[in-house]
């Protein structure tokens, strides 16, 4: 049967031939290290599941009342939004089932938890995550995100809390959700980055993009401009050759939409020192770290000011770091003004 310009044209936009879902996709992975004992897989399935959950209170936040702050404060001293401790629980409720799962950490809790430190049973993982990035963007609609990083649980290291403080090289997948004019699943366990969509009518992600690359270059910066005045010279020089060379601006508020539109399009996201936050305002472990390694996995670089992120030794589990990431070319400007 002759296929017709229209069903060509349909079929042409249709990228994949084979529909596979996330789900799909772990189990597929998993497959191809006949150890495995699924565990990993165990936890990057409660990772799926808590996206949609939260996407889904997201989605209602306003019919259910539950937009803006709390009184409470977390322990970065920042003001806690509804929505950032309902997304805390589903986490917490979603992976604290997971037999994997040894301790988890996040943004809003001052203490890593300890969920199953004990010796016996299989290999078991330290899962960090902040909940919900950007979500001071809620009120008014702006994107938002999730996200989370696993490492191995060290059971050699005393006190077991210590366990989640390793280096962001050693990390065995990591990924963030972006809760935007669609719900986008990014991950990586380390052989490069596939991306899923959320198809809200079956409740199921579905891959879009495999072995995903990021743009060599692009005249794109992605940072807070109104702490211009308190960046390092070398910062506030690198703006002066951006805006000579006819660069654009673009920044969200959230790191995970602005190092989205990175990944995908090219260009450098930025959060240098300032006057406010001398060792600059992202955290190492939930915020720098997973996003690190997702953009070198897909070929980007990623530095706080001249050192590799996923080298840093981390001191203290809501340390804070400085950042550069993004397009190899674009970040090698900025390290060049440094
Ligand atoms: P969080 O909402 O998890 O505290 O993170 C907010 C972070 C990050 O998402 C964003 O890149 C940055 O704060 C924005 O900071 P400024 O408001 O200082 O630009
Ligand atoms: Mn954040
Ligand atoms: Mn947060």
């Amino acid at each position: 049967m002759e296929t017709t310009p229209a069903l060509k044209a349909q079929h042409h936009l249709t990228s994949h031939d084979n529909l596979t879902t996330l789900q799909s996709h772990i189990l597929a992975e998993e497959a191809k290290y006949p150890n495995s004992t699924g565990t990993l897989s165990w936890i990057l399935s409660a990772m799926s599941f808590s996206a949609k959950m939260i996407a889904s209170k997201i989605r209602r936040a306003r019919l259910n009342d539950v937009l803006g702050s709390l009184d409470s404060d977390n322990v970065q001293g920042e003001r806690q939004q509804k929505l950032d401790v309902i997304a805390n629980e589903t986490l917490l409720r979603c992976l604290g089932s997971r037999a994997g799962v040894a301790i988890v950490a996040s943004e809003e809790n001052e203490e890593p938890i300890m969920l199953r430190t004990e010796t016996e049973g299989d290999r078991k993982y330290v899962v960090l995550f902040d909940p919900l990035d950007g979500s001071a963007n809620l009120d008014a609609c702006g994107a938002v995100g999730t996200i989370f990083s696993v490492l191995r649980h060290d059971r050699r290291v005393m006190p077991v809390e210590r366990s989640v403080l390793q280096p962001g090289v050693r990390q065995v997948a990591a990924g963030y959700i972006l809760y935007g004019s669609s719900v986008v699943f990014v991950l990586t366990t380390g052989t490069g980055v596939d991306m899923f969509v959320l198809d809200p009518s079956i409740g199921a992600f579905l891959e879009v993009e495999e072995n995903l690359r990021i743009p060599t270059k692009s005249k794109n910066y992605s940072m807070n401009e109104g702490n211009r005045k308190s960046f390092p010279t070398g910062y506030q020089n690198y703006l002066d050759w951006a805006q000579s060379n006819g660069y654009s601006s673009r920044y969200a508020g959230a790191m995970v939409a602005d190092v989205h539109r990175i990944l995908l399009k090219g260009g450098v996201f930025l959060y240098p020192p300032t006057a406010k936050a001398p060792k600059g305002k992202l955290r190492l472990m939930y915020e720098a770290n997973p996003m690190s390694m997702i953009i070198e996995q897909a070929g980007g670089k990623s530095f706080a000011d001249k050192q590799r992120i996923l080298e840093i030794q981390p001191e203290d589990l809501h340390q804070r770091t400085s950042v550069i990431m993004g397009s190899p070319d674009e970040v090698d400007h900025v390290l060049a003004q440094l």
